[in-house]
């Protein structure tokens, strides 16, 4: 019995917010107004990214294109787009971007009460191959009175309202936590929404893939070295699959899926890893733990991390609860 061949009532990311927003009685909608101007940033961004190569191709020289416009460079053009879609929602006094050194505060006028720390283009080293890039948000509420300044952003993970990510791979898709779960949409191009695919996102107890940049193997500390031989030491059990994209979002989303450990550890070069906390670590441990798993820094959970700048890097081992756990256990 094949499905309705046009689905009269999907159930849109704009109505899953809405419906969400009816659960809180003193909602006055900014969250779902702000989720919604963040939506049309990725659909924006995803149309970028699917046309970037042929944009480029108008550019033929560098970067500016037959007509005499600038061809803007895929990050910059999608750090512009979230700006400006959070500027206008009239829902956000302060944004921490990785594109921008400071903290972008909203003019006087259009200033509300959401403070968004956000990667506007994750992955940016795969752009050129074609290899699934994304972009990732964390949203949280102003805590102090009077005019936002840097301090209102480095709050703890713990304190995050929602946070999600946009993944540009084979489909385009949004998982979004709102404190009670996470779920995944994917983007119907003949309506241009995102639909819901994946309700009530678990990961996997316990999984059978590790990921992690295998080429800095001799600057790891002893703890993840060995960790890594064991998960391929047929002597401790059936040894793990490997795989690393370089896209944390598209590594993250794997593991939501199929289960298993992502590792971006600490290097001799970077003491505090690569990672950044604010719009990498805190928004995906938010929904890795939302999801059922772990996510921690090699001694606490990331979420009780408190930031002092708001582009500092943590270590993070994310993933199934019984792999990371596993992990933790190897470090000293
Ligand atoms: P970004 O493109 O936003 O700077 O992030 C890139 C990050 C992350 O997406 C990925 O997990 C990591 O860089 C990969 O780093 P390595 O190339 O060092 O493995
Ligand atoms: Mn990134
Ligand atoms: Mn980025
Ligand atoms: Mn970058």
């Amino acid at each position: 019995q094949q499905g309705p061949a046009f689905d009269s009532n999907a159930m849109t990311l704009t109505r899953f917010v809405l419906q969400e927003q009816r659960k809180f009685r003193n909602a006055t909608g900014d969250l779902s107004q702000l989720l919604n101007c963040i939506q049309t940033a990725i659909k924006a961004t995803a149309s970028a990214v699917r046309k970037a190569g042929i944009a480029k191709l108008h550019g033929i020289a560098g970067d500016v294109n037959v007509q005499g416009e600038e061809v803007k460079k895929l990050d910059v053009l999608s750090n512009e787009l979230f700006i400006n879609m959070l500027k206008s929602s009239y829902t956000t006094c302060l944004m921490v971007s990785e594109e921008n050194e400071k903290v972008i505060e909203v003019e006087v006028e259009k200033q509300g009460k959401y403070i968004v720390c956000f990667d506007p283009l994750d992955g940016s080293s795969n752009i050129d191959c074609l290899v699934s890039i994304g972009s990732i948000f964390a949203i949280y509420r102003k805590k102090s009175d009077g005019p936002p300044t840097v301090e209102d952003a480095l709050q703890p993970g713990n304190q995050l309202v929602a946070a999600g990510y946009a993944l540009y791979g084979s489909a385009t898709a949004i998982v979004l936590g709102l404190g009670s779960g996470v779920n995944g949409f994917t983007y119907d191009p003949a309506i241009g929404e995102f639909i819901l695919t994946d309700p009530n996102m678990r990961v996997p107890e316990k999984g059978k893939i590790y990921s992690i940049n295998e080429g800095y193997a001799s600057d790891w500390e002893a703890g993840v070295f060995n960790y890594i031989a064991a998960k391929k030491d047929p002597s401790k059990g059936k040894p793990y699959g490997a795989r690393y994209v370089g896209s944390m979002v598209a590594d993250v989303h794997r593991t939501i899926k199929y289960g298993g450990i992502f590792i971006y550890p600490a290097t001799k070069s970077a003491p505090n890893g690569k990672l950044r906390l604010l719009y990498e670590c805190n928004p995906m441990a938010y929904l890795m733990i939302q999801a059922g798993g772990l996510a921690s820094d090699g001694k606490i959970s990331i979420l009780d991390i408190v930031p002092q700048k708001i582009h500092e890097r943590s270590p993070i081992f994310l993933g199934s609860k019984a792999d990371v756990e596993e992990a933790l256990s190897y470090l000293k």
